[in-house]
């Protein structure tokens, strides 16, 4: 089925349902990256909404007051729960390449892949895909209109909010980036400096395209005269952007991949997003354990050992699914993931050296957002989304307040060399026209008998074992404020390194590990994770936001 600014029907809903359809939790929450887009969510369920208008409310406002990290010249993935149905769908509303991009776009004629080109500027930039997101979630899931739902935002936009401290860092980090892009430095440098902490920061032209929005529905920013003004600002500055490839965008509806790990039921997202594929093979091989009864150091070795064959797959395997044939049943098979087990040593790190180095190492502050909204009813929404890096191109078509993504770097600009986030892989996920890159972002629920957990987070390459840490950590009873605290560490096969959190490990582990053979870096605290867990047995909703980052949670 297909409808203009409407949407692509691909795999069409999960059969699994979370049995929260006879139960109502009775409260309503949000946890986002950000306390005013928390309490926009907040307010719009209090006026009536349900959890997907406020799903939407609290996305458009972290375009606002967190535009370094997603915003309306992004996407991302939107997981929806309806409690009425039973159903769970994946909102796909990633970015797109436009038609004039090629597999070799980042290259030069020595076929060199040239730094930087995939991460700043418009050239960098994919068709977003926010928009038309959150537009069809307001439509088809939510009580309220869409203007409704915006609202918080325009607000935010033409009142002006004062900058927290990880607003005003992330500018400090982007100075010479948004230097080179006039729209841009002018909102958000108003002195030709950092603004302090404080300064309430009014964006007029991003409220007025939210207004656009709010009035003519997506339409506003795929066509008119919103989207002539894109177009001939990428294009004067060396982007491909046509008409067209804004006109054509569609959102698509995708089936989660759905599964268990010693009975504990995951809801999760699909390709596009490696994800849920990823960290359901890692979960597959663990499960041949049990990891209970395993020691401290002996657990970690297993869980890292199952993130490097996973995350080895990703690159081999994974794309977009509309272009690419993928051995998902494959990799999804609990026969699969014993063949890897069998291959994990009990003593020993497997090395990952039978492919070539690779020395890029994923940047310690990479930005993208996550929420986790819950409503009376019980219907949930888990969301990531993003512009890639901070601030994402850095390029502002004048005139819009429109950030635009530098998401193209989450394709492969030639094979086996690493992205922005250290990743590798290969034609699997080549530049193609209108393709999407692989994305590693991914909304999750998870539901044992005991209740629910909604959880997200941003990181890059990262999120996978992000989320799967934070699933285990839920499998052994804990709850929205332990899955966002942890501390953390990571495998993804190249570099063979394993980075830690400080605390992720104790003294004897990091002794232990380095034994074993691993090679081990300590890396400052990441990730900004979002969680809600609704306990079926007390009744108790808890929202939890990461105590890394200033984000807020509530409960009511
Ligand atoms: N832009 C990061 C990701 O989608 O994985």
């Amino acid at each position: 089925m297909k409808t203009r600014f409407g949407v692509l029907l691909c795999l069409l809903f999960a059969s699994l349902s979370l049995s929260a359809a006879t139960l109502k939790p009775g409260h309503y929450a949000v946890a986002s990256a950000q306390p005013y887009a928390t309490q926009a969510g907040m307010q719009v369920m209090a006026e009536g909404g349900n959890a997907f208008d406020a799903a939407v409310a609290v996305s458009a406002a972290l375009s606002v007051v967190e535009p370094y990290s997603s915003g309306l010249g992004g996407g991302g993935f939107w997981l929806l729960h309806d409690a009425k149905t039973g159903q769970n769908v994946m909102v796909d509303g990633r970015e797109y390449a436009p038609a004039a991009a090629t597999a070799s776009m980042y290259q030069d004629k020595q076929g060199n892949v040239i730094p930087g080109a995939s991460l700043n500027g418009p050239l960098s930039a994919g068709i977003p895909g926010e928009v038309a997101a959150l537009a069809y979630i307001s439509r088809h899931y939510g009580k309220l209109s869409f203007a409704q739902d915006l609202a918080p935002a325009i607000k935010l936009a033409r009142d002006g909010f004062p900058l927290d401290r990880m607003f005003h860092a992330m500018l400090k980090s982007r100075e010479q980036k948004l230097k080179q892009w006039p729209a841009a430095w002018k909102v958000f440098y108003p002195d030709g400096q950092v603004p302090a902490t404080g300064y309430v920061l009014k964006q007029p032209d991003l409220a007025s395209t939210l207004e656009l929005i709010a009035r003519h529905g997506p339409r506003a920013f795929y066509t008119g005269k919103l989207a002539r003004e894109m177009v001939k600002a990428v294009r004067a500055n060396g982007g491909i952007w046509s008409l067209e490839d804004l006109r054509d965008y569609q959102v698509k509806l995708r089936a989660p991949i759905t599964g268990e790990y010693h009975g504990m039921r995951i809801v999760t997202v699909s390709p596009p997003s490696s994800g849920g594929i990823v960290m359901m093979e890692a979960l597959n091989i663990l499960s041949g354990y049990d990891l209970a009864k395993d020691s401290d150091l002996m657990r970690k070795h297993l869980i890292i050992e199952a993130m490097r064959f996973a995350y080895r797959d990703r690159a081999e395997y994974l794309g977009d699914p509309d272009f690419v044939k993928m051995p998902l049943a494959r990799l999804l098979s609990p026969y699969y993931a014993a063949g890897l087990r069998a291959a994990i040593l009990p003593e020993h790190a497997t090395p990952s050296s039978n492919l070539a180095p690779v020395t890029a190492e994923a940047p310690e502050s990479q930005h993208t957002t996550s929420i986790a909204v819950m409503d009376k009813d019980g219907n949930l929404v888990g969301g990531t989304f993003t512009v890639n890096f901070r601030f994402g191109s850095g390029f502002m078509p004048p005139h819009t307040g429109v950030i635009l993504n530098d998401e193209m770097d989450d394709f492969v600009s030639k094979p086996g060399v690493p992205n922005g986030f250290g990743l590798v892989g290969n034609s699997a996920n080549a530049i193609a026209p209108h393709k999407r890159p692989l994305s590693s972002m991914m909304p999750t629920f998870l539901e044992t008998r005991n209740g629910l957990a909604i959880l997200g987070t941003p990181g890059g390459s990262r999120i996978i074992s992000m989320v799967m840490l934070g699933t285990l950590d839920y499998f052994n009873g804990g709850d929205a404020e332990s899955i966002v605290s942890l501390p953390r560490y990571h495998m993804q096969y190249l570099p063979d390194k394993v980075f830690y959190e400080p605390g992720a490990f104790s003294a004897g582990e990091i002794t232990g590990l380095e034994k074993m053979g691993y090679s081990l870096q300590q890396v400052h605290p990441y990730g900004n994770m979002q969680s809600i867990s609704w306990n079926y047995q007390t009744g108790k909703v808890f929202a939890a936001a990461d105590p890394r980052d200033v984000g807020s949670a509530a409960v009511k």
